[in-house]
């Protein structure tokens, strides 16, 4: 099932965007449960402190949190990587910190998506260092064609090929985040002639 719809940016003039759906509102909420179910199993008893990576992982953090059974804590850390582009600068640069201690904790790392993995492993580096009882990462979507830096989610909800998505808290300079889907996105622009052409 692909819908279409088309966004007219009002800044740039005859810029023209459109979001194809990937992945359905329904799939998505259908997997978050399952990845929820298979954390608790994983650890039946065990107080989880979710860890959230600002803003991506938003909207896949709150539903998760909400399908884990037991005790949950939550925080939130917020790094930078993306600027206003579709590619990755590859460095990757901590801009909010953790409230709380994360040691002694079973931390899981909660990401929109795994990319390259550069943020990752950044991310499991600084942590790895503040001694938690154990750090498990969840990530809504892997591109594994991607991959450069050698890291790897415990939890997965969707593989994807390498198209650049957005929706259920991915942006493209700041928007979409709000759509309910995960889609992909595409530029083009408008000629004299009005001929679109890809970017
Ligand atoms: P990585 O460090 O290359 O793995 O990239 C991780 C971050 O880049 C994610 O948390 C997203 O914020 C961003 N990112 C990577 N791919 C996409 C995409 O397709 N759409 C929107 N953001 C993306
Ligand atoms: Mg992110």
């Amino acid at each position: 099932m692909t819908k279409s719809t088309r966004y007219t940016s009002k800044s740039k003039r005859n810029a023209q965007e459109s979001v194809r759906t990937l992945i359905s509102c329904e799939d998505i909420q259908r997997r978050v449960g399952e990845m929820a179910q298979e954390i608790r199993r994983d650890f039946p008893t065990e107080a989880l402190h979710l860890v959230g990576v600002l803003k991506g992982s938003v909207f896949f953090l709150t539903d998760l949190a909400r399908q884990i059974s037991g005790e949950i804590s939550l925080d939130f850390i917020a790094v930078s990587s993306y600027g206003n582009r579709t590619e990755t600068s590859g460095e990757v640069k901590l801009t909010r910190d953790l409230d709380s201690s994360i040691e002694g904790k079973t931390v899981i790392v909660v990401e929109d998506i795994l990319d390259t993995g550069m943020t990752l492993k950044y991310l499991l580096r600084v942590f790895e260092q503040r001694k938690p009882r154990r750090i498990r990462v969840a990530v809504l979507l892997d591109k594994p064609e991607r991959r450069v830096a050698k890291v790897r989610a415990d939890y997965v909800g969707f593989k994807i090929p390498n198209e650049f998505v957005v929706g259920y808290g991915l942006d493209y300079a700041e928007r979409y985040r709000n759509l309910c889907d995960v889609g992909v996105l595409t530029l083009g622009t408008k000629d004299k002639k009005g001929t679109k052409e890809k970017k």
